[in-house]
C-alpha cells in the first residue's frame, strides 16, 4: 500500500517509552511483510501483548480445508453463485469455490453479524472482499470500514477482524492470496504516488476509521486460519481491539470499484488497462485483479466491441460478474455468475455477439465484473463449485453458434 497513515496516539520516536494512560506502558508490535523489509504497521497496544492467551490454544469449530472435486476434468466451468444458499457469518458461511498454490476464490453469503465476541484473522492469507451485496461494518484493531455494493475490503495477512452487519444478509466474493495485494506497481510513480494517467488514484482509498483503544475484560475468542484451512481458536481475557494508535502502510482499506476510472481507446483494449490490484511477484507469479466498469466502447469506423478469442496460455482466468450486462456472453451468464476459464483452453464471445457489438461502438457500457488472472497458477474446482456448476456451460458456444447459423 503506497499512502503511509498516522491515527491515535503515538511515541514521536519508534520503540521509546510511552504511556497512553498514566503509569501503563503502552506495548509495541511490529505487523509487516516480506521479512521485516516489506510494507509494515506499528501498532501501540493499550496494556497487554496479542501473544497474551488466557486458555491454551484449541481445534476450531470449522475449518476451510480445500478439496478438489472428485468429478473434476477440463472445461469451461460457469458457477451459480446466486443459487448457494445464505448461511452463517461472514466467516463461517464461507465456501471455498476455486484454489491453487497461492490463491483461493471463496463466496460467503452471510445472514448474520459476527457474535460479539468472536473475531476472524487470516494467519495464512491477505484477502480482498468483494461487497456484492450488503451494507455493514469490517472492524479491526486498525479501526472500521463501513462496507457497501461496490466496495473492495483489502485485508493484509494477520488483521483481527469482525464483520458487522447492517442489511439482513450481505453477499461476498473473496480472494485470498498468499502475497500482499497491492495497486500495481507500474502505476505508481517513484513517490509512492499513482501515475497522473493511471486508472486508479490511491488517495480514494478509504482507510480505516481510527477508533478509541477497547479497554476491556471478558472472553475474546479469535479464530484464525492458518496451514492451508485449518482453524484454531484462541481465547484471550482482553479485547483484541486494545490499539492506542497505529502508523505504516500495512492496513486494512476499502476501494470502490466506480473509482477504477476506465481508460479506452479507438480499439478495443486488452484486459491489463482494467487493472485494479495486483498480488506477487506479477507476471511470474500471483494474480492481476481486474475491474470491468462501465466506459466508451471503441470508436473505430469498424470496431469490435467485443472480445477475441484467447488463449492466455499462463493464466486462469476466474470473472465474477457483479450484474449481467456483459454482451460477449448475453444470456448466459446472471448477476452473480463466476465463470473459470483454464489457461488449458481458449474462450470467446459466442454466437453472433461479435457482430451484434459492433451496434456498441462509442457508446457507454453498463458492464460490472471483477476478473482475476493467475499467473502460473492452476486452479482446482472444489465440490461446492462442482454442484453450483451450470451444466450445459461447455456446450453454450456450440449451441449458440447452431443457433446463430439455424437463423441465417
Ligand atoms: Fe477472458
Amino acid at each position: 500500500m503506497a499512502m503511509i497513515l498516522k491515527q491515535g496516539k503515538l511515541p514521536q520516536t519508534p520503540h521509546t517509552e510511552y504511556y497512553a494512560v498514566p503509569d501503563v506502558l503502552s506495548l509495541e508490535e511490529i505487523h509487516g511483510s516480506y521479512g521485516f523489509s516489506g510494507p509494515h504497521s506499528r501498532k501501540m497496544h493499550l496494556r497487554s501483548y496479542p501473544t497474551e492467551q488466557s486458555k491454551p490454544p484449541r481445534k476450531g469449530d470449522f475449518n476451510f480445508l480445500l478439496k478438489i472435486t472428485p468429478d473434476d476434468i477440463l472445461q469451461p466451468y460457469h458457477i451459480l453463485t446466486n443459487d448457494i444458499p445464505y448461511e452463517g457469518d461472514a466467516v463461517t458461511g464461507r465456501k471455498p469455490l476455486l484454489f491453487g498454490n497461492s490463491v483461493v476464490v471463496s463466496v460467503s453469503k452471510p445472514v448474520k453479524s459476527m457474535a460479539e465476541n468472536m473475531f476472524f484473522r487470516n494467519g495464512e492469507k491477505h484477502e480482498i472482499y468483494y461487497v456484492q451485496n450488503g451494507n455493514g461494518t469490517l472492524k479491526t484493531e486498525y479501526g472500521n470500514i463501513p462496507f457497501r455494493n461496490g466496495l473492495y475490503i483489502i485485508i493484509p495477512k494477520g488483521t483481527t477482524c469482525q464483520f458487522e452487519l447492517d442489511s439482513k444478509n450481505a453477499y461476498f466474493l473473496i480472494i485470498e492470496s498468499n502475497y500482499p495485494v497491492t495497486f500495481p506497481p507500474h502505476y505508481m510513480n517513484s513517490g509512492g504516488q499513482a501515475y497522473l494517467m493511471a486508472p486508479v488514484v490511491e488517495t480514494e482509498i478509504e482507510s480505516p476509521v481510527f477508533q478509541e483503544p477497547v479497554d476491556k475484560k471478558g472472553e475474546f475468542l479469535i479464530n484464525v486460519k492458518h496451514s492451508k484451512g485449518i482453524i484454531t481458536t484462541l481465547t484471550w481475557s482482553h479485547h483484541p481491539f486494545d490499539v492506542v494508535g497505529w502508523e505504516g502502510s500495512f492496513y486494512p482499506f476499502g476501494f470502490h470499484i466506480s473509482n477504477h476510472h476506465g481508460i479506452t481507446r479507438e480499439i478495443h483494449t486488452a484486459p491489463p488497462v482494467h487493472q485494479t490490484f495486483q498480488s506477487g511477484n506479477v507476471p511470474n507469479n500471483g494474480f492481476s485483479l481486474c475491474s470491468f466498469v462501465s466506459q466508451m466502447e471503441g470508436w473505430h469506423p469498424k470496431e469490435i466491441p467485443a472480445p477475441y478469442a484467447h488463449s492466455n496460455v499462463d493464466s486462469d482466468e476466474v470473472m465474477f460478474f457483479s450484474n449481467s450486462e456483459y454482451g460477449a456472453r448475453e444470456s448466459i451468464i446472471k448477476e452473480g455468475s463466476i465463470t473459470f476459464h483454464s489457461g488449458s483452453i481458449p474462450h470467446s464471445p459466442h454466437g453472433d455477439a461479435a457482430l451484434k457489438s459492433t451496434h456498441d461502438r462509442g457508446k457507454i457500457s453498463k458492464r460490472l465484473a471483477v476478473m482475476l488472472d493467475t499467473y502460473f497458477e492452476s486452479l482446482s474446482v472444489t465440490e461446492a463449485a462442482y454442484n453450483f456448476r451450470d451444466k450445459n456451460y461447455a456446450m453454450s458456444w456450440y449451441n449458440a453458434a447452431n443457433k446463430t447459423k439455424a437463423s441465417v
